[in-house]
């Protein structure tokens, strides 16, 4: 994996210089991916941006050309220069506006084009990516990869950007206009950006604190909100609402203390710009008077200096917020881009083998499999499982039996040795084939928002109404789906459509049915179903596990009766393998499992 994962959807922040280097090449790569497509447009909105602005700077000096030269001529009846400032400032005027309103739409649609391809990108690459990435990536990190920071840069693109090439252009064009126009005004004007240089750069350090607490506080404000309620049931079950009050409120304050430091900082930005623009403009009239009285300044390029002076100062603001936005953009954009760097830790095959007709022989050969380094789950594993055979397989919690079906899934590769179907590796299966062949059905039977037909169709979307119907009654769930307000059409996110657990499984019975696949696992898929339903899901499932190889876990031993072949499982070893009669009649731990479960049914 590229990035390092924090704690909580917390962010780290202590990087060493060679991985801030490599995080900011990450984003770099990010942002000319993000542009190239873009680069013709990006040309012709700067050449629309320069030429507007050229435009707005003409004006003071048509002014200083129409008082200095047009007043005097128009005394003499030469009309001619007067009428040529007053158009040309006209002319300027509007020409300047049309450029800008062309601006203002390309760089939206410019920010439009880049935000849309980013969003795009983080949701088709975060849902590529594998279990792994998203068993340590909290659902609060990702929410705020798609809400806050795509928020952050589209500010940036949005206003940011914007300001700071209006603004530097507008200031540079009016220095170098007052340079040309009047030497000493410019001198004076070049005096003043001591101070405001002093003033722009404490108010960037101090800022630049400041907004980064008010974003961390933010970003912990709706990682506590998003655990809350997606952890809602147990918030509610273990009555944790008051300490949640507590917390939140303390979160919210941490939040309220760190926006107003920011506000803090504009009560001294704002005035001090103020002041030193007024500072400035005294100044420049003070020596102009004077040079105006000697005769030495015309009385119109004094105005215009002003004018100038005073225009000036007024993009100063925008461009000290320019730092912020960057700021919190090129983080927002560093931890999209880490995202976009990982890579799927299981990764689909380059060249994959095609899979005719799958039979759903299945192996373990050397296989060893840890989560994590420092802890191996399978420390060596071989089994053979025959096509069509149905397998129980039994053992404690942690023993490692979910680890063993998701490894068949291929949700994660083992860390060393081969799972195979039918001889071929699956990580040389194309995934479409390995998902088609091998199907999973977990406790958590999960709908989407739909219809109960759809979420069965979502085993086979090509299949017809009928075969939906057929599904459904092969695992006994069609009376339950006809007693629902609307049949099969019931929208199980409207009321009346939602389903008790022990329905949303029969649900994935049904899925699972239709999907059809030569290798079934249930993985303690009947867990929530009542003795009644299961026993009805039972017979159902003599169908849905005919002619396939199928791996039951379940801790209800009921449902071993129907196995070939049981397998006993404890820390990550098979212990006992046999038929459920030869184990029952034997010694070993199934034997007195089963023996302790007959003496509970009395
Ligand atoms: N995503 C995971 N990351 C790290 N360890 C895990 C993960 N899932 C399971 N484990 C560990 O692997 C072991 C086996 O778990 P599991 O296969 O779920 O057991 P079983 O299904 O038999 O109850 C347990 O000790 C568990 O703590
Ligand atoms: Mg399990």
């Amino acid at each position: 994996m590229t990035t390092v994962l924090g704690v909580e959807g917390e962010e780290r922040n202590d990087f060493t210089k060679k991985e801030s280097r490599q995080i900011r090449n990450r984003s770099i790569r990010l942002l000319g991916s993000l542009l190239r497509p873009l680069r013709t447009r990006v040309v012709l909105t700067i050449v629309v941006v320069v030429v507007s602005t050229g435009f707005q700077v003409a004006g003071p000096a048509l002014i200083a050309y129409g008082i200095d030269t047009g007043l005097p001529r128009m005394l003499k009846q030469d009309w001619l220069p007067l009428g040529f400032a007053v158009a040309g400032y006209l002319a300027a005027g509007i020409a300047g506006a049309i450029l800008i309103s062309w601006y203002t739409v390309l760089t939206a649609r410019i920010s439009q084009a880049i935000l849309i391809d980013l969003r795009k990108r983080v949701f088709l690459h975060t849902q590529k990516l594998s279990l792994e990435f998203h068993e340590s990536y909290t659902s609060g990190r990702i929410i705020a990869r798609q809400t806050s920071d795509l928020d952050a840069i589209r500010e940036l693109l949005d206003s940011g950007i914007n300001q700071l090439i209006q603004g530097g252009l507008y200031m540079v064009f009016i220095a170098v206009a007052l340079f040309s126009l009047d030497f000493w005004s410019g001198v004076v004007l070049f005096a003043s950006l001591v101070p405001l240089g002093f003033l722009l750069r404490w108010f960037q350090v101090r800022s630049q604190k400041a907004f980064r607490s008010a974003r961390t506080t933010s970003a912990r404000l709706i990682v506590h909100f998003v655990e809350t309620m997606t952890g809602i049931r147990a918030v509610k079950a273990f009555r944790k609402e008051k300490r949640n009050e507590v917390e939140f409120g303390e979160l919210t304050e941490n939040y309220r203390v760190a926006n107003l430091r920011t506000i803090r900082l504009f009560g001294v930005l704002d005035p001090g710009l103020v002041l030193i623009g007024n500072v400035t403009l005294g100044v420049v009239l003070l020596v102009g008077g004077l040079r105006v009285a000697d005769g030495g300044l015309q009385i119109g390029v004094l105005l215009a200096a002003l004018l100038y002076t005073r225009s000036f100062f007024a993009p100063a603001q925008d461009m000290a917020m320019f730092y912020n936005s960057y700021q919190s953009a090129a983080a927002a954009l560093e931890k999209i881009s880490g995202v976009l760097e990982e890579r799927p830790s299981v990764a689909d095959p380059t060249r994959p083998i095609d899979l005719w007709a799958a039979k759903g022989a299945l192996s373990f050969s050397g296989v060893e499999f840890a989560y994590t380094e420092d802890r191996v789950i399978l420390p060596h594993f071989d089994l053979e499982i025959p096509a069509g055979e149905t397998i129980a397989l039994v053992g404690s919690t942690g023993a490692g039996k979910s680890t063993l079906a998701k490894l068949i899934s291929r949700f994660y590769d083992p860390s060393d040795g081969v799972v195979a179907l039918d001889g071929i590796d699956l990580r040389n299966l194309h995934p479409k084939d390995l998902r088609r062949a091998i199907v999973m059905v977990t406790q958590e039977a999960y709908l989407f928002s739909g219809s109960v037909g759809d979420n069965i169709a979502l085993g086979n979307p090509d299949a017809s109404i009928d075969e939906i119907i057929a599904a459904a009654k092969a695992v006994g769930a069609h009376e339950f789906i006809m007693s629902l307000p609307d049949g099969y059409d019931t929208d199980v996110n409207k009321r009346g459509g939602r389903v008790s657990a022990g329905q949303r499984q029969l649900i994935s019975f049904a899925r699972a049915f239709l999907a059809d696949p030569v290798v079934l696992i249930l993985d303690e898929a009947t867990a929530s179903l009542d003795i009644p339903s299961e026993r009805l899901v039972q017979e159902g499932l003599l169908t849905l596990l005919a002619d396939r190889t199928a791996i039951i876990i379940a801790h209800r031993l009921s449902t071993v009766a129907i196995a070939d072949r049981v397998l006993v499982m404890e820390h990550g070893r098979i212990v006992e393998d046999g038929t459920p009669r030869d184990l029952i009649a034997g010694t070993g731990r199934f034997a007195k499992l089963h023996a302790a479960w007959r003496e509970s049914l009395v």
